[in-house]
């Protein structure tokens, strides 16, 4: 196989968590680091693809040969996926928060003395994979991400289905494995043709047989 197989490829990504705002000085967040994704990210640059990397808050610096966009809410991360299409494939790595805060307060939420906390009104976020999966301009192979701590090919086969994705890269992310914001992770691939169950290995090694395997399903289904 060529050192460059995804030279001329066009591939958007996603990274990292989302930042839901609660008015200007809070927000809804979660623990994920965007490791494993910049990781993707760089190793399918390796490999000669041109990436799109929108990458939520992270402390990481942006990974080499990859255009960063930068956002904070997954609403801007739906856009700036979508404005990136078309693409021959899509990786949706992020950590999208779920729901978003339905109003935005637009001054700090004041803690009033005897009325007990302000109720948070939550609304659901996009959902970007599912989106992209389901897209007029659906990227040729679509990937998801299905981070678990509970019945993790069960999950990952239904999500399969539901996104509209090609391959779900599941993992349990149980406080006690140390994946979600660690070096190392313990993937299974879950496609149509069956699950693979990989070992337990650092990031980055994930991310370069993650991009391989991209590689080869893009290859040989035409231009
Ligand atoms: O449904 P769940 O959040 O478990 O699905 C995870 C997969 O879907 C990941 O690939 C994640 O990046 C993607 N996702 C998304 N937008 C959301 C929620 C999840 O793109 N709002």
């Amino acid at each position: 196989p060529a050192a460059r197989p995804l030279a001329g490829r066009r591939i958007v990504m996603t990274s990292g968590p989302t930042h839901e705002p609660i008015d200007p000085v809070r927000y809804i967040a979660n623990r994920s680091s965007g490791r494993q994704g910049h990781a993707i990210a760089a190793a399918l640059a390796r490999l000669g693809a041109e990436v799109t990397l929108v990458s939520g808050p992270v402390t990481i610096p942006d990974p080499q040969g990859v255009k960063v966009i930068h956002v904070e809410r997954a609403e801007e991360m739906r856009d700036a996926v979508l404005a990136a299409l078309p693409a021959d494939a899509a990786v949706m790595v992020a950590a999208v928060a779920d729901w978003r805060v339905a109003s935005q307060a637009g001054q700090k939420i004041k803690k009033q003395e005897g009325e007990g906390p302000a109720p948070l009104h939550l609304t659901e976020n996009p959902d970007i994979l599912k989106t992209v999966g389901h897209h007029p301009l659906r990227p040729r192979l679509v990937v998801g991400f299905a981070a678990e701590t509970q019945d993790v090919e069960e999950n990952g086969r239904a999500k399969l289905a539901r996104k509209g994705a090609d391959l779900i890269v599941a993992n349990d992310v149980s406080p006690e494995t140390g994946i979600m914001g660690g070096t190392r992770n313990r993937v299974k691939i879950i496609s149509r043709d069956g699950i693979d169950d990989w070992p337990d290995l650092a990031k980055d090694e994930v991310a370069a047989r993650l991009a391989a395997l991209i590689a080869e399903r893009l290859q040989g289904s035409g231009a």
